[in-house]
């Protein structure tokens, strides 16, 4: 038996016809598409679109939560898939059951699988992205009617259209909060883009309409309205805590009563001098601002990583959720700010009341040392690891 190793020698998996007694467990995750939907058809890997949507139905299909889906020869996309591909469903079951994630499946078919150069990839996949549901062969004996039934113009709807709206109807997304950010730098612009690209409306509480970060902002994130004061903040809006910490007891006082029982996502970190916690520890700064502010409902979250990491769905990134670790006192709250959190791609774990947050400050300051000075990648995130296979 050879395991495969990379240049780490760090065990990453198994090739067919060997026989597995370990394999990475850190490249697994439960996916259920009876709670969710597979990525997009749009989703690529290596340059093919509908394989990350075809891995993530295979993993289902492991778990035994694939749902309504269809997979292999059951699907016409799967069966033109691996044509292309080359390769054969059971031998990739076989792997995804081992607990592969998708760089070691993509460097197993690029092995096994048939040979294409990248431009044929990509054109196989810019036809495959531009092919209009009426003109797929497999669909024309029903697409029309169905099109018409669902309002989409048949002149322009694709293929990938039909599916994610397909998705869509099968897994209505949970409701599109309003989002007010204070502080539109670099977290905050980060975020307020991601929420904008996912139809929530996004508006920035600026002390000076005028500054850089809010011009900056605007340019980058066209969506984003400027609220002058805290007058126009939308009573059902949850607020972003993006300033520097220093300046955050004032972002929040001049709120003043707009605060009471808002859900404030607490993305700011209390950093001392030469990377200690800048409160020393005697408790986190999410807990001070909660003591501080006791009619608003204070959650930490998107402070563990880099602002590189918001805007965009990290799990296009690295292939799987990446955790994201959340604390606050309000129960309801933490999982107000999980669902906001799962649906921009991350994995929300609670890691308990404001006292908690501590820890979580002080994983930014080892994120901030791998990173920052270790020379580690900013797209560094951590995993939440667990079996996939028990109940
Ligand atoms: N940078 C990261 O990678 C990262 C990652 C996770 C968490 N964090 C935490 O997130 C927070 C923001 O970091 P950042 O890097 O985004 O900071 P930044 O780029 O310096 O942006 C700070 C923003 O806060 C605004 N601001 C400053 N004082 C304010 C006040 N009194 N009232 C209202 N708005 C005010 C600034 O607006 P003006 O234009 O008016 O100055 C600016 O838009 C920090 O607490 C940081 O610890 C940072």
């Amino acid at each position: 038996m050879i395991a495969k190793r990379d240049h780490g020698n760090r065990m990453i998996g198994f090739l067919p016809g060997e026989r597995a007694e370990r394999f990475e467990p850190s490249t697994t995750f439960p996916m259920d598409l009876t709670q969710h939907p597979p990525r997009s058809p749009r989703a690529t890997l290596g340059g093919f679109v509908l394989l990350p949507r075809f891995l993530d139905k295979a993993r289902a299909q492991v778990a035994g939560t694939l749902g309504a889906y269809k997979l292999g020869p059951d699907s016409v996309l799967d069966r033109r898939l691996l044509e292309f591909l080359g390769i054969g469903l059971e031998p990739l079951l076989a792997i995804v059951r081992a607990g592969a994630d998708d760089g070691v499946l993509l460097r197993w078919i690029r092995q096994t699988g048939a040979a294409h150069s990248a431009e044929e990839v990509q054109a196989w996949s810019s036809n495959w992205t531009q092919l209009l549901a009426k003109d797929d062969p497999d669909r024309q004996a029903y697409i029309g009617k169905v099109l018409e039934a669902t309002g989409l113009p048949a002149a322009t709807t694709t293929v990938f259209d039909w599916l994610d709206f397909d998705d869509r109807q099968t897994f209505p997304a949970a409701p599109r909060l309003p989002l007010a950010f204070l502080g539109v730098g670099s977290v905050g612009l980060g975020l307020a883009r991601r929420y904008a690209d996912l139809g929530h409306r996004v508006s920035v509480v600026a002390r000076s309409p005028q500054s850089a970060s809010v011009a900056r902002a605007r340019a980058a994130c066209p969506a984003l309205e400027v609220l002058s004061s805290g007058e126009g903040l939308d009573p059902a809006a949850v607020v972003f805590l993006c300033t520097p910490f220093a300046a955050a007891g004032e972002a929040l006082q001049a709120l003043g009563s707009r605060l009471d029982g808002r859900l404030v996502v607490d993305c700011t970190n209390p950093v001392g001098p030469g990377l200690t916690h800048g409160l020393e520890n005697r408790g986190s700064g999410t807990a001070q601002w909660q003591a501080r502010f006791p009619k608003a409902r204070f959650v930490k979250a998107f402070s563990i990583y880099g602002f590189e990491n918001f805007a965009t769905d990290p799990r296009t990134v690295v292939g799987r959720p990446p955790v994201m670790l959340l604390a606050g006192d309000d129960a309801g709250a933490r999982q107000e700010v999980g669902r906001l959190v799962a649906s921009a791609g991350w994995e929300p774990l609670e890691a308990g009341d404001a006292s908690a947050a501590l820890h979580l400050e002080h994983l930014t300051l080892l994120w901030i040392k791998l990173v920052r000075l270790g020379g580690q990648p900013a797209t560094t995130t951590w995993a939440w690891l667990r079996s996939a296979f028990a109940a």
